[in-house]
């Protein structure tokens, strides 16, 4: 059972349609855990995987990187007070994650300075629209809302993937919490989208949405997030970003926690978030396909790297 959260979240996600859990995504500001509801005398350094850590260190930084997002939102929706309510409690959530992760690093890694990787990595990434739109860039807030959805379909995934991996009791614990959260997430976008006053775009604009969303996590996001985590200050004259490399060794890390049913689930939700029946035979086989690249591409890219210094 995870801590701080009902026991229904991963019941339901694990044990019956997730779409059909009544209470999957409801979330209560009251009842949200917080840094103390981690039992962090649990850690267990014989438990670690290097691997694990330098994935974490990395999710940390993007994690905690949520205000830009939520500042960009409150445009994208500026005339919605209810939206702004979600919106608030949505990202002070993605901080939070930030933050237990954070924390749980520098456990892991003495050497990791959460505080200053997140400098570092708050003065190299500045995506242009975070600053500049005045409108989604997916132009219309449903499209806003579908990117988003597809956004917190991978995170609920890869949390869940990273608890399942992990043998280290308190990773696993952050992950459940996280991962709960991340669902919930889901489910908040996805409720707004329904109830927006514009026209839905057509299912082919919704697919475009979705797979547009989905290519944009090879940006430099992720990659400069793993390089800020895992190459010290001192060390970026040595080992300059490179962001292939920084893909592709977080790719590789992240790729072999996942199982089919972590790639299924998020295929299933994806497809809900565009109109399309989540148990459907196309999903179905979609989620299949997908697994099968997964695998060829954990097998092509070998086992993780365990430093970003050049060969
Ligand atoms: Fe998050
Ligand atoms: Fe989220």
């Amino acid at each position: 059972m995870e801590e701080g959260r009902p026991l229904c979240y991963m019941d339901a996600v694990s044990e019956c349609g997730w779409w059909e859990a009544g209470q999957l995504g409801k979330t209560d500001m009251r009842e949200h855990w917080t840094l103390d509801s981690i039992d962090w005398s649990r850690f267990d350094r014989s438990k670690l995987d290097p691997a694990l850590v330098r994935l974490v260190k990395a999710a940390s930084l993007v994690e905690y990187n949520a205000t830009d997002y939520v500042e960009y939102l409150r445009k994208v929706f500026a005339n919605e007070p209810e939206m702004m309510k979600s919106l608030s409690r949505w990202g002070t959530e993605e901080v939070q994650h930030g933050a237990a992760l954070g924390r749980w690093a520098e456990m892991a890694d003495p050497t990791f300075r959460f505080d200053e990787a997140f400098a570092r990595f708050r003065k190299a990434y500045r995506p242009a629209h975070f600053i500049n739109a005045d409108g989604s860039v997916r132009g219309s807030r449903v499209g806003e809302l579908i990117a988003r959805c597809v956004v917190e379909c991978g995170t609920s995934s890869a949390y869940v993937a990273l608890r399942d991996a992990s043998d280290e009791p308190v990773l696993k614990q952050v992950a459940g919490l996280i991962a709960a959260d991340e669902f919930a997430h889901y489910r908040l976008f996805y409720d707004l989208m329904g109830v927006q006053p514009e026209q839905q775009p057509g299912f082919w604009k919704r697919l475009w949405i979705a797979a547009t969303r989905v290519s944009e996590t090879e940006d430099d996001e992720l990659a400069m997030a793993y390089y800020c985590a895992n190459v010290p200050a001192d060390r970026e004259k040595d080992i300059p970003y490179d962001r292939n490399a920084c893909n592709q060794a977080y790719q590789s890390a992240m790729f072999r926690l996942y199982k089919p049913l972590h790639i299924e689930r998020a295929v299933a939700m994806t497809g809900k978030a565009i109109g399309v029946h989540p148990e459907s035979n196309v999903l179905k086989f979609i989620g299949r396909a997908l697994w099968q690249f997964v695998r060829f591409r954990v097998w092509r890219m070998g086992p993780p790297a365990r430093t970003m210094a050049p060969a």
